[in-house]
């Protein structure tokens, strides 16, 4: 699909009253990762994420037909329960970006009730989870008014408003493996909205395990934006780009042969690769705290003693999320509760594994 495919038409020119639409949206986690973006809103490479299960927003949008048709739409954002000022300019932002694919937004006053499953301030980018479920909920409203738009455009276009909030967000829509941005070997890959990554996934990669370690749970120190403003000037983005799409390449083969131990060396690969990015920025940022590297050198001391699949990944931050497969959730658990969990911020963790995307719940 096309840019201009997403532009909303509606001969009848439908207003509705009042209602309201209930979504969950989940955060995701990325294999090979995002980190380097064009306007508005294209990535620099194609990535490929794992949809989280337990991790979501859940968001009430609440829509009143609009007294002034001519004034800018009020909105109210209400975050676990307290009103947030602070909340308003992103997504005012966001509502001006995708005025021009929704014009029917701007015919209403809209109450935002939003909450996130995981803790407040725990590190978890919710910026993924928090933007897809607003997108869905503007694409429930677009469906009321026009009931006639197929499953597969519903999806496309939730993923592509997802996208000009926040790029990963795009990626929140579907389960359990998402690809974004352009990539010459899977087809209908897009820089403009998610795809369901289109190849039959090794049964090792079934209800695979994310637990996340909350080594910090502090503000970030660097805004997502900032870091990927700062590829734009790095010696190194070119290769970075490159190396991403080989990445992709090389790990949608082991996603569908099972190659486990590649898929370690890829995945463990692409998280050192983005933090050396931002080591290696002007100005530059360590985001791993001595926690982060403490807990990387257990899981390879583990993998060396044990027969054992476990490996990790890193955000933008300083956390660390452990992967591995279902099949050895016993060994992974006992190992996380004896040596990884002392080294998290009061002991804190979330359990996790691969989720089928958003949905309406009311
Ligand atoms: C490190 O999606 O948060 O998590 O598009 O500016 O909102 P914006 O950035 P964002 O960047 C995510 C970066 C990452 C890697 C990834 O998720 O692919």
């Amino acid at each position: 699909m096309r840019e201009e495919d997403f532009i909303f038409k509606n001969p009848e020119n439908k207003i509705l009253d009042s209602s309201f639409v209930k979504v969950k949206s989940p955060s995701n986690i990325a294999l090979v990762k995002y980190w380097g973006k064009s306007e508005p809103q294209i990535p620099k490479n194609a990535s490929i994420s794992f949809t989280l299960n337990n991790c979501f927003t859940s968001t009430i949008l609440e829509y009143t037909k609009k007294e002034n048709a001519s004034k800018k739409p009020n909105i109210k954002v209400i975050f676990e329960g307290k009103e947030k000022e602070e909340f308003k300019p992103k997504i005012e932002k966001f509502f001006e970006r995708i005025t021009k694919y929704v014009p029917f937004i701007s015919d209403y006053d809209y109450i935002i009730k939003t909450e996130n499953s995981f803790p407040h301030s725990s590190g978890i980018a919710s910026s993924a989870s928090g933007m897809s479920a607003l997108a869905l909920g503007i694409m429930s409203l677009e469906k009321k008014l026009n009931a006639g738009i197929s499953e597969e455009y519903f999806l496309s276009k939730s993923s592509f408003l997802s996208r000009l909030g926040s790029g990963s967000a795009a990626r929140s829509i579907e389960g359990p493996l998402i690809v974004w941005g352009r990539h010459p070997k899977i087809e209908n890959s897009s820089d403009l909205y998610g795809t369901v990554f289109p190849f039959k996934i090794h049964p090792i990669f079934e209800n695979y395990q994310d637990t996340i370690l909350l080594v910090d749970q502090g503000e970030k120190q660097i805004s997502s934006t900032v870091g990927h403003n700062l590829m734009h000037k790095h010696p190194f983005a070119e290769n970075r780009f490159t190396q991403a799409n080989e990445n992709l390449e090389k790990l949608t083969e082991v996603l569908i042969d099972g190659d486990i131990k590649k898929f370690i060396q890829i995945v463990e690969s692409e998280a050192l690769a983005l933090h050396a990015m931002m080591m290696t920025s002007n100005p530059y940022f360590i985001l791993m705290k001595p926690n982060t590297l403490k807990i990387i050198n257990k899981i390879w001391d583990f993998r060396k003693r044990t027969n054992s699949n476990i490996c990790f990944t890193l955000d933008a931050g300083a956390n660390v999320h452990v992967l591995f497969p279902n099949r050895e959730k016993k060994e992974a658990d006992l190992f996380i509760s004896n040596e990884l969990i002392s080294f998290c911020q009061n002991n804190k963790y979330i359990c996790d594994s691969l989720g089928e995307g958003a949905e309406i719940v009311i």
